[in-house]
C-alpha cells in the first residue's frame, strides 16, 4: 500500500509568530480531528525548518522548500539537506515549478538535488508539471517524461522509494483552476507508469504521486478519488489551519 500525504508548501509567506501558530492549529487539529491514515507534512520556509519539526508529532512531519545539492562549503545564502536533517525535518521539495521558472533550476542539477536528499535519508518530493504553452500545443506528456527521467532515471530501485512525485501543472498554480480530475488521472498514471517501465511495478506501484494546483476542500475529494492520485501539494490553501485540515480530512 502506498502512503498518501498530503503536504503544504507555505512558500515565502508567514512570520515566524504566524508560522508557530498555524504550526500548532494544524497539529491539534489533525490530532484530534483526523481518523485517517495519510501523512501531513508541514513545509514552512526554511528559517522556521527547526521549529516548525520540533513542534510536528503524530502522523504530521516537516520539511524544507529546496536545498543546495553540496554538503557543504562556500555558497553564501544555501542550506543543505544535511542541515535539514539536523533540525528534524523529514522532506524537501525539490524543482518546484517556481525554482525552475525563478531561480532557473534544471533536470540535470535536481537530479544532484535530489542526490543530495536521499544520501542524507531524507524524502524528496520530485516536482514536475507543464506550462500552460505546453498543454495547449499537446506538450505537456514530452516535458514531463523529460523532467521525470531526466531527474529521477539515474536512481536505485532502492533509491526511487524515497521518493515522492509531485505533479503541478504550473498552468493551476495559484490560478483557482484546478486540472479536472480526469486530466490530473490522465497525467498521475502517466508518469506511474514512466516508472514502471524504469523501475519495475514492484516499485511504481508504491511510489506516492501527489496532485498540486489550487487545491481547495470543495475539489479534494473528487481529485482523490481517482486511483493513482497519492494526496497533494497544497499552496495557498496551507496556509490556514482550517483550509489545510479540510483538505487532510478529505482523504479518508
Ligand atoms: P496553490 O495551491 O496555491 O495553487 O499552489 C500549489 C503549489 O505550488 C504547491 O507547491
Amino acid at each position: 500500500m502506498r502512503k498518501k500525504i498530503i503536504a503544504g508548501n507555505w512558500k515565502m509567506n508567514k512570520s515566524f509568530d504566524d508560522a508557530m501558530a498555524l504550526t500548532s492549529e494544524v497539529v491539534n487539529m489533525i490530532n484530534d480531528e483526523y481518523k485517517g491514515s495519510a501523512l501531513t507534512v508541514l513545509i514552512p520556509p526554511s528559517l522556521y525548518v527547526n521549529s516548525v519539526s520540533r513542534m510536528v508529532k503524530g502522523n504530521v512531519f516537516s520539511g524544507a522548500q529546496n536545498c543546495h545539492q553540496e554538503v557543504s562549503g562556500a555558497f553564501t545564502g544555501e542550506i543543505s539537506a544535511a542541515m535539514i536533517k539536523s533540525c528534524g525535518a523529514e522532506y524537501v521539495i525539490i524543482g518546484h515549478s517556481e525554482r525552475r521558472q525563478y531561480f532557473g533550476e534544471t533536470n540535470a542539477l535536481l537530479a544532484k538535488k535530489v542526490d543530495s536528499v536521499l544520501a542524507n535519508n531524507l524524502t524528496a518530493i520530485y516536482c514536475c508539471g507543464e506550462t500552460l504553452e505546453e498543454r495547449e500545443v499537446n506538450k505537456h506528456f514530452e516535458v514531463l517524461k523529460s523532467q521525470i527521467s531526466e531527474g529521477l532515471f539515474h536512481l536505485t530501485n532502492e533509491q526511487m522509494q524515497h521518493v515522492v512525485v509531485a505533479y503541478e501543472p504550473v498552468w493551476a498554480i495559484g490560478t483557482g483552476k484546478t486540472a479536472s480530475t480526469a486530466q490530473a488521472q490522465e497525467v498521475h498514471a502517466f508518469i506511474r507508469n514512466l516508472l514502471k517501465e524504469k523501475f519495475g511495478a514492484a516499485v511504481s506501484d508504491n511510489v506516492t504521486i501527489q496532485y498540486g494546483g489550487s487545491v481547495k476542500a470543495d475539489n479534494a475529494v473528487e481529485l482523490f478519488s481517482a486511483p493513482d492520485i497519492d494526496g497533494a501539494l497544497v499552496g495557498g490553501a496551507a496556509l490556514q489551519s482550517r483550509s489545510f485540515v479540510d483538505i487532510v480530512k478529505a482523504m479518508k
